[in-house]
């Protein structure tokens, strides 16, 4: 499975509801931040306002930006990286690996040079003057935490252009680079809503980046590209103060609760020091994940094997932090998979 999250598929194939899977594979909070069920009465027979101005007056409340940066909106973040790559057409785009597999695929199309640096091996490499750069912090699969200045120093010094994705932050005690902005206008900041707020079906990203930046991208931009319900869904779900806390807090808790088991179980040689709400770990003796996915899919556990990623393989698996229920499932059916297995 390429993505992590097809749980259609998946649930056809095992002979369950899709409800019924425990999707270890797709990083998304199982916790909410709003009830759908207490949603305020919304108007769904008008055009939805075109300058998404209450949801931006939220967006901007829960993540405060300087003057002179500006934001928009998208119906996920995986359409304002498309949006923004297209418009930007890179002649070298550095990708720093392993990374979000749809940086790859739109890459791709773009007919750009590919420049790939193993984070892992070299992170501080060089990049080539002008170069467009992505960086995924925290990074994913493996979900460790970057101190950023020393790379945003490095990049600006070659007059890059800068992305940094900022989707898992969320989980994370650390500071945005988007203040950074007001000093260098050629750094965006993207960010999916999906992740921390546990809700892959409402699709709103955001880009944030210098106003005249965000200007050059509104203008290849459809009107009414979020819905009425999603903005609704997501103003009130930003409003949810104490979530946010919580979520941190308990993520960090669970995701020591799933190291543990997988620790436990001793299939992996590595687990990744992850800060985010997912771990990435290595089977021993190059295992392949696929055999584990086998094994645990009667189970009805869904877990994401990385081999799609630049620079890892099929021995690179990746768990997602699930409840504490969800946990102790994975943990007893791992128990049951003989060490030699693979
Ligand atoms: C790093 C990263 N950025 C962006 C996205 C896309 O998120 P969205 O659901 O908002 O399209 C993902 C989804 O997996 C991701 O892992």
């Amino acid at each position: 499975m390429k993505h992590g999250g097809n749980i259609y598929r998946f649930a056809q194939q095992v002979g369950c509801k899709p409800e019924a899977v425990l999707d270890f594979s797709a990083n998304i909070n199982p916790e909410q931040a709003l009830d759908p069920a207490s949603l305020l009465p919304i108007q769904l027979g008008p055009y939805a306002d075109p300058d998404y101005t209450l949801l931006k007056q939220a967006l901007k409340a829960r993540y405060p930006h300087p003057n002179g940066v500006e934001m928009e909106v998208f119906n996920g973040a995986s359409a304002a990286i498309f949006a923004l790559l297209r418009r930007l057409q890179p002649r070298d785009l550095v990708l720093y690996a392993p990374l979000y597999v749809e940086y790859a695929k739109i890459a791709g199309q773009l007919g750009c040079t590919l420049h790939t640096i193993d984070r892992f091996a070299d992170l501080h490499a060089e990049v080539p003057e002008n170069s467009t750069v992505i960086f995924v912090n925290p990074s994913t699969p493996d979900g460790r935490l970057y101190a950023m200045q020393e790379l945003l120093a490095q990049w600006r010094q070659k007059h890059c252009t800068i992305l940094v994705d900022e989707s898992f932050l969320d989980f994370c005690i650390a500071d945005s680079v988007a203040d950074q902005i007001t000093q260098y206008d050629r750094l965006y900041v993207i960010k999916s809503l999906s992740k921390f707020y546990g809700c892959a079906g409402i699709r709103i990203g955001f880009i944030l980046a210098a106003a005249q930046a965000i200007d050059a991208l509104k203008r290849f931009e459809p009107a009414w590209k979020l819905s009425t319900f999603d903005m609704a869904y997501m103003r009130q779900a930003l409003a949810n103060q104490p979530y946010i806390e919580q979520t941190r807090r308990q993520t960090a808790k669970r995701r020591e609760v799933l190291q543990q088991a997988l620790e436990d179980s001793g299939l992996f040689e590595t687990i990744y020091p992850g800060q985010a709400n997912f771990l990435l770990a290595k089977l021993s003796f190059d295992g392949d994940g696929y055999l584990l996915q086998e094994r645990l899919a009667p189970s009805r556990l869904l877990i994401r094997v990385c081999d799609n990623f630049a620079g890892l393989n099929k021995s690179h698996v990746r768990f997602a932090v699930k409840d504490e229920q969800a946990i102790a499932q994975l943990t007893h059916a791992l128990k049951t998979i003989p060490q030699n297995v693979f």
